[in-house]
């Protein structure tokens, strides 16, 4: 079976990912890390020098390539990966996929990014946390239709990812 997370950034998706996939024993696959290392450039290098569009292209074709095969894994997505062209749509016709929105409150979101916001071009040039709050809120206001597309909508919050990844299991009958 294959574990789509998808969410905002700062919901979890990487660190609840690797628990799932070890507690699963299946491999954890990293989208981002994916776009790397076909490029060969950081996310903000692809930002900078290629732009948003490509980058959302490459998003694209990784996702459509990787589900495309008939291995197991949990899969990390990027923030906007299923806002965009038709990745929702491949996440959730995909045989034997089940895509899960990691749920998180603002607040949460908000403290979590501040500190890791220079590794994220859609957020790295806002100064203060209450902007950055204020960002988050329209941005996750525009994005959580295609989340909560998700086969599982996880609560997210403040809870360990230990925590999160039992609740992916229980809620998702993944024993
Ligand atoms: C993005 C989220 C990032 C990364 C890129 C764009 C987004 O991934 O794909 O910076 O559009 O929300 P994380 O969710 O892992 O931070």
């Amino acid at each position: 079976m294959k574990i789509v997370l998808i969410g905002y950034m700062g919901s979890g998706k990487t660190s609840v990912g690797k628990v799932l996939a070890e507690e699963l024993k299946i491999p954890f696959r990293d989208l981002d890390t994916e776009i790397e290392m076909v490029e060969s450039k950081s996310i903000p290098e692809i930002f900078q020098e290629k732009g948003e569009i490509y980058f959302r292209k490459l998003e694209n074709r990784t996702v459509k390539d990787l589900l495309s095969h008939d291995n197991d894994f949990v899969l990390a997505t990027g923030g906007g990966t299923p806002c965009y062209a038709n990745s929702l749509s491949i996440m959730l016709d995909a045989p034997n996929t089940l895509t899960v929105y990691l749920k998180a409150p603002i607040s949460v979101l908000g403290n979590r990014l501040f500190l890791e916001r220079e590794k994220r071009p859609l957020i790295s040039h806002l100064e203060s946390r209450e902007a950055l709050i204020e960002f988050i809120g329209i941005h996750l206001f525009e994005r959580s239709h295609f989340y909560n597309q998700a086969g599982l909508v996880i609560d997210a919050n403040a809870d360990s990812p230990e925590e999160i990844a039992q609740r992916i299991i229980e809620r998702g009958g993944l024993h």
